[in-house]
Formats: C-alpha cells, structure tokens, sequence
C-alpha cells in the first residue's frame, strides 16, 4: 500500500493565548474523501487554515512526502494543495470568465474549456458578473477556479453553508463527480449526514481534538454520532 497523500501529525494552532487546535493527527490517501466533522468552534476551519498555511502551525505536516510544515502560502498551492475557501470569496464585481481567469494563472485557455465542460452552467454564464449567480453557482465557480490550479489535494471549508436543500444536493452531487474523477478531497462539512455518506474516510472533531476516526459508513452507523451529529 503506498503511504498516504497527506500526513498530519500531532497539528496544534493558537490564537495569541489560546490553542484552537491540541495536537490532531490524521492522514489523507490519495484518491479518496476525508470528511471532518464537529460543531461551530470545534477547530475545523483552523485546522484547514494551518495545512493552507494561513496560520502558524506546531506539529508535522507532509504532503507527498514533503514536509511543508511552516510553508508559505503560495508555496502550498504549488505543491498541490488548493483549498477553496468558505463563504466562497468569488469576485462579485467581475464576471465569471474574469474569476476563472484569475484562477488560471498562466495556464492554458483550453483549462478554461474543461471548466465549462464539468460545469456547463458556468459557461452559460460566462459574462454574467458573479455576484449575479445563485449560491450554489457561486460554490460551483469556486470549485471550478480552484480546480484550474490543478490540485492534487483540494481543501473544501463547509461548501454548502447557507444554501437551500435542492442546492446543497446539487454541491454534494457535484463532489461525488469530483471523487470519480480521482480528485482528493479533504472536507469540513456541518451536514455531517451527507459529508459521511460521501466519504472514505472520516474524522469527528470536538474543541480542537479528534475523538472518533473511522470510514463514513463506520460513522454513519456510529449511535454517538448520529445522536450528536446526525439529528437522532
Ligand atoms: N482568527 C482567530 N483569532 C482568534 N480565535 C480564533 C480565530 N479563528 C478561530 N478562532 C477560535 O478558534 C476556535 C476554532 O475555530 P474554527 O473556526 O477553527 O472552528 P470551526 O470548527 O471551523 O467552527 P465553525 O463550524 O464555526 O466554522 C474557536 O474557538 C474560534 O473562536
Ligand atoms: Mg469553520
């Protein structure tokens, strides 16, 4: 069995005086979902934040054998790991051409033509400004701008906050195609119920610790999950 894609280590972050993150170690395989899990606070985004290299970090991180712990930003994306961002941050003010444009970076126009093709809407509405679009075509044209970076591992934060129902089936049903197409995902999710249902492998995190690894069907099956987690 080849060693992980990802491999966290004893990861802890701290605002000012106060760790957000304890030490939380947990691996990513190449090819599959990890999904993490837990309630508003539990230190998700931050732990998604310090693998971005966003925040400062202890611990040890290695992506494909690298250890990129203490890496700069721009660095972490050029050795493959392109997170997209919660809340989206799409470009309102500019079209959806222009936003994928910039997510381009020197890259060949005919990755342009693969985006429209894995989301077609977005070619619809190519010269649309983006903040026109709907909540779930804005994730989508945030999904699809990170994706022309081309990304070994892409990094989700909570991409179905705030959306309808319909819509939120509809990014769950467009990350399923992603996990066919080979694409590695590590995804913090609230909608624990879909996020396992989705993933490989998944990882429960309660106020900045992990206390329950399994895979999503391990998970989805668990009483103190479903109890906590899933509504019943
Ligand atoms: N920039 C910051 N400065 C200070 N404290 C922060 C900062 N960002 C997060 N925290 C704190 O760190 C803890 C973990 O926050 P984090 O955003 O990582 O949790 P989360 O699991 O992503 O929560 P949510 O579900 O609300 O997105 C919280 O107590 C939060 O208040
Ligand atoms: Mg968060």
């Amino acid at each position: 069995m080849s060693p992980p894609l990802l491999e966290v280590e004893d990861l802890r972050v701290r605002y000012g005086a106060v760790e957000a993150v304890h030490g939380v170690s947990f691996a990513v395989n190449a090819g599959e979902v990890t999904t993490l899990i837990g309630a508003n606070g539990a230190g998700k985004s931050s732990t998604l934040a310090a693998l971005s290299g966003l925040v400062p970090a202890g611990g040890r991180i290695r992506f494909d054998g690298r250890d990129i712990a203490g890496a700069p930003p721009h660095a972490i994306v050029r050795a493959g790991i392109v997170q997209v961002p919660e809340g989206r941050e799409i470009l309102a003010q500019m079209t959806v051409e222009e936003n994928l444009l910039m997510g381009l970076r020197g890259r060949a126009r005919s990755d342009l033509d693969s985006a429209y093709e894995r989301f077609p809407i977005l070619g619809e509405r190519r010269a649309l400004l983006a903040g026109s679009l709907s909540g779930g075509e804005q994730q989508m044209l945030a999904i699809a701008r990170a994706l022309l970076a081309r990304p070994r591992l892409l990094l989700l934060d909570e991409p179905s906050l705030g959306l309808a129902p319909l819509i939120v089936k509809r990014v769950f049903d467009t990350l399923a195609d992603l996990r066919r197409q080979g694409i590695t995902m590590l995804l913090v999710e609230q909608n624990a119920l879909r996020a396992l249902r989705l993933a490989d492998r998944a990882y429960v995190m309660e106020l900045g610790k992990l206390v329950m690894r399994g895979t999503g069907q391990d998970l989805l099956g668990d009483e103190g999950v479903a109890r906590t987690y899933l509504g019943g």
